[in-house]
């Protein structure tokens, strides 16, 4: 292996892309809402192919609505190295949770470009479809559906909460950008490493800027549906309710209690909640809600997320209740040849760091079991996120982007 040709990255022009990409679905309080595959969503990839377009750079759009930004390398019959992530938001969410990873790696393509070096490998960017799963679930479906971990057709044939399949969206996708390749699901990748904001507070409060992130934790996700008895609000006396949102929070509250830990390791969230027929005379005859539960711990997620059906069998009252496991992923560990690479780009350039585990949900997450894979953090204002509010310096990006640039131009060049 050659030494590798490090180019510094301008970090002037990965801010602006940066606010220039934010201002497709930006929202009043300075955020962004950019759901997956939406008008503005699919806005931010015509703007992403038009930057590519400028630099020279290939563009390819493949079944799931992925789209790749490809530079190609001095043997292009070699497989690339991939960094990106996504650009769909959670509803009115921030700026940089997913463009971080994808604007990163774009300012790595120009500043190889400006440089004039030519890496062995092709480096591409992807943009993954549907990350966030806030419109179709499951999330991180592009990902998912690229690397076999989820079904095509079957990831197509979702529908958002109006009856849209995600398959007429990729069809706009595609529409939208009548350039771009086709591009084959399942193409390998040599190495693969994505930039995130960390959504925590350890490096800011440890005044660190690169996270080496070493791990994901597992998660577990429940469609909880309780089934209760329409009944007039005025006359019928408790004895005869099958008020079903008593029973649901009832439920919820026992879960609360067997899901605290003392050490606040265990994530559990209901974060969706809805009684119908949701009239303000009527006792609500069915509530369904929504279980996000997150773990590092393998055992702790059998053994806790088991726990969901007992409590709700237990505490449904009068009612029925049914429990969906809906998603599940194990708790995984990146590759140590990408982490010891960050961890050696982060000391070159003198930047404080740690390694640490990941307790979002990541693209990165499905190429673990197809070529060696990390993450590189850096630290977000307050760790706030999927929030308007959410924020990164402008030094701390570049940061990342320097980071993601060093370990590309090291990948790109392993035999
Ligand atoms: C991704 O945004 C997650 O919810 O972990
Ligand atoms: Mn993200
Ligand atoms: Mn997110």
């Amino acid at each position: 292996m050659s030494n590798p040709s490090y180019v510094t990255i301008n970090a002037d022009r990965v801010w602006l892309r940066h606010m220039d990409l934010s201002e497709t679905g930006i929202t009043a309080c300075g955020g962004v809402h950019r759901p997956a595959l939406t008008a503005e969503d699919i806005q931010a990839h015509v703007k992403i192919s038009e930057w590519a377009a400028a630099r020279g750079f290939d563009v390819e759009l493949d079944a799931i609505g992925n789209m790749f930004i490809c530079r190609a390398g001095s043997a292009p019959s070699a497989t690339p190295v991939g960094s990106g992530s996504h650009t769909d938001s959670q509803p009115y969410a921030g700026r940089f949770d997913g463009p971080l990873g994808v604007l990163t790696a774009f300012e790595a393509l120009e500043a190889l470009e400006d440089a004039g070096v030519t890496t062995t490998r092709p480096i591409e960017v992807p943009i993954w479809n549907n990350e966030e799963g806030a419109r179709f679930l499951p999330g991180l479906s592009g990902s998912g559906a690229y690397t076999g971990a989820l079904d095509l057709e079957q990831m197509l044939d979702c529908v958002d909460c109006n009856g849209v399949t995600m398959r007429s969206c990729v069809a706009q996708l595609h529409a939208a950008l009548p350039t771009a390749k086709n591009r084959e699901l399942g193409q390998p990748y040599a190495g693969f490493v994505e930039a995130h904001i960390e959504q925590s507070t350890i490096l800011e409060d440890a005044d660190e800027i690169i996270g080496i992130v070493t791990d994901i934790q597992g998660n577990r996700r429940f469609d909880v549906k309780v089934t209760g008895e329409n009944a007039h609000s005025g006359t019928t006396p408790r004895a005869r309710r099958k008020d079903a949102f008593v029973a649901a929070t009832d439920i919820a509250v026992a879960l609360r209690e067997v899901f605290w830990d003392e050490e606040d390791v265990a994530r559990f969230t209901i974060g969706m909640f809805e009684v119908l027929p949701g009239a303000k005379s009527i006792v609500p005859g069915e509530v369904n809600f929504f279980i996000d539960f997150r773990h590092p711990s393998k055992e702790a997620l059998k053994e806790l997320g088991d726990q969901v059906e007992v409590i709700a069998q237990r505490r449904a009252g009068p009612c029925t209740v049914s429990v969906t496991q809906v998603s599940g992923a194990a708790p995984l560990r990146f590759s140590d040849k990408v982490t010891d690479l960050i961890a050696a780009s982060a000391e070159r350039h003198g930047l404080a760091s740690r390694r640490m585990i990941s307790c979002a949900g990541h693209d990165a997450r499905h190429f673990v079991s197809i070529c060696p894979t990390a993450m590189v953090f850096i630290p977000c204002w307050k760790g706030i996120s999927h929030n308007e509010l959410e924020s990164a310096e402008p030094e701390l990006v570049a940061a990342g982007a320097q980071v993601i640039c060093d370990v590309l131009v090291v990948i790109a060049g392993w035999a």
